[in-house]
């Protein structure tokens, strides 16, 4: 198994600048997922590391090898996709032997390889059968047999979890985690799911527009967002991001937003309100860090019920704070407000943070 890094790598498509000098070190066994909206590049990167698109900048190391002229054989990787690109007529055995016949590999091994990935993957029952003969995640699960036989430096893996409905594919996530552990294999992992990247992942590059936002954990996405991005991306439901002034009145800073004038009461708040650079910022709130409290509470901000949401574990409410639509979770699950119910809310202020409104970072 080896480590991946990305050196400032690129690709042009004309004006469009599909991947913008994405740099990441990926640590040999761990778990790597790129995440991000349609055509942020996620797809245009794995396929540079795969050698399937020559790079127009910059260079990616397998190992100690730089192999940015290798062709896609040379490079010690296995690629799953989204269609899983099964033959049609050959056999779920012929299937996984068809890499190593490529490969010339003596037909002993090939057979103890293929037999070890379909324990592996549970699949050993439906080796003679042809793909159209097994279900979507059986079908997933001879794709990564596949791809395990070639017993690879590195995994790659384009939305391999897309075509799967919804059950099937939490039981495959599971499933894949659990394999890269077992493996102990370095997995690449795309997808444009937050939660599937937030389960799954050792560390998540959230890209956007061809960069790479930001690449740290799970906890220091969730936890520390660098802009606005990653804010509203990860989380979900997704952070309340609500646009705001800073004003002085009778002496001290406060934040408007929209018709509500809210006065911090923390050093926190404070501290992050003189740090900003300019009089327009972005208050950031994740649904839990704004409460329903008693009318009358002191601090409090008085708003009114639009929608309440119910999802059996959690109810929602939505409301608009400073003419922004935002999400509170209720405390009361049991919660029905009706539209225009008033609503007394509290805000968590050492779970607040602010961005520039013009930069989108944030202010630490
Ligand atoms: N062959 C191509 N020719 C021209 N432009 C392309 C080509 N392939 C990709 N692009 C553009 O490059 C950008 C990145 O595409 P990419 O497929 O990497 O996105 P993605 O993040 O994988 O998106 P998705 O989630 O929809 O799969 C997009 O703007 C896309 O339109
Ligand atoms: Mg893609």
């Amino acid at each position: 198994m080896a480590e991946v890094s990305l050196k400032n790598i690129v690709k042009l498509y004309g004006d469009v600048r599909a991947v913008d000098g994405v740099s990441l070190d990926i640590h040999d066994k761990e778990f790597v997922t790129l995440v991000g909206p349609s055509g942020c590049g996620k797809t245009t990167t794995l396929h540079m590391i795969a050698g399937l698109i020559e790079l127009d900048g910059g260079d990616i190391l397998i190992g100690k090898n730089n192999v940015s002229e290798l062709d896609p054989k040379d490079r010690d990787i296995a690629m799953v996709f989204q269609n899983y690109a099964l033959y049609p007529h050959k056999s779920v055995r012929d299937n996984l032997m068809f890499p190593l016949r490529m490969r010339k590999i003596d037909k002993t091994t090939a057979a103890q390889r293929v037999s070890r990935a379909s324990k592996i993957l549970s699949i050993e029952q439906l080796l003679d059968r042809k793909p159209k003969q097994l279900s979507g995640g059986q079908q997933q699960r001879v794709a990564l047999g596949r791809a395990i036989v070639r017993d690879p430096a590195v995994f790659l893996m384009d939305e391999p979890l897309s075509n799967l409905d919804a059950k099937l594919r939490v039981q495959m996530r599971t499933e894949i985690k659990h394999l890269q552990q077992e493996l102990q294999a370095t997995m690449i992992y795309v997808t444009h799911d937050q939660i599937e990247a937030m389960t799954m992942s050792d560390r998540i590059a959230v890209m956007d527009k061809g960069k790479v936002q930001q690449f740290g954990s799970p906890d220091e996405l969730f936890n520390r967002p660098n802009n606005v991005f990653v804010a509203g991306f990860i989380g979900n439901p997704p952070m309340n991001l609500i646009p705001a002034q800073l004003v002085s009145e009778g002496g001290s800073k406060k934040l408007r937003m929209g018709q509500i004038t809210y006065s911090p009461q923390t050093g926190h708040v404070h501290d992050l309100m003189n740090k900003a650079a300019g009089e327009k910022v972005i208050v950031g709130l994740r649904n839990t860090a704004i409460q329903m409290v008693a009318p009358g509470t002191a601090g409090s901000i008085l708003t009114e019920v639009y929608t309440v949401e119910p999802t059996g574990d959690v109810t929602y409410v939505q409301t608009n704070i400073g003419d922004k639509m935002c999400t509170i979770s209720s405390p009361d699950v049991a919660y029905r407000g009706r539209l225009g119910d008033p609503l007394t809310l509290r805000i968590d202020e050492t779970r607040l943070y602010l961005f520039d409104d013009l930069s989108g970072k944030a202010i630490w």
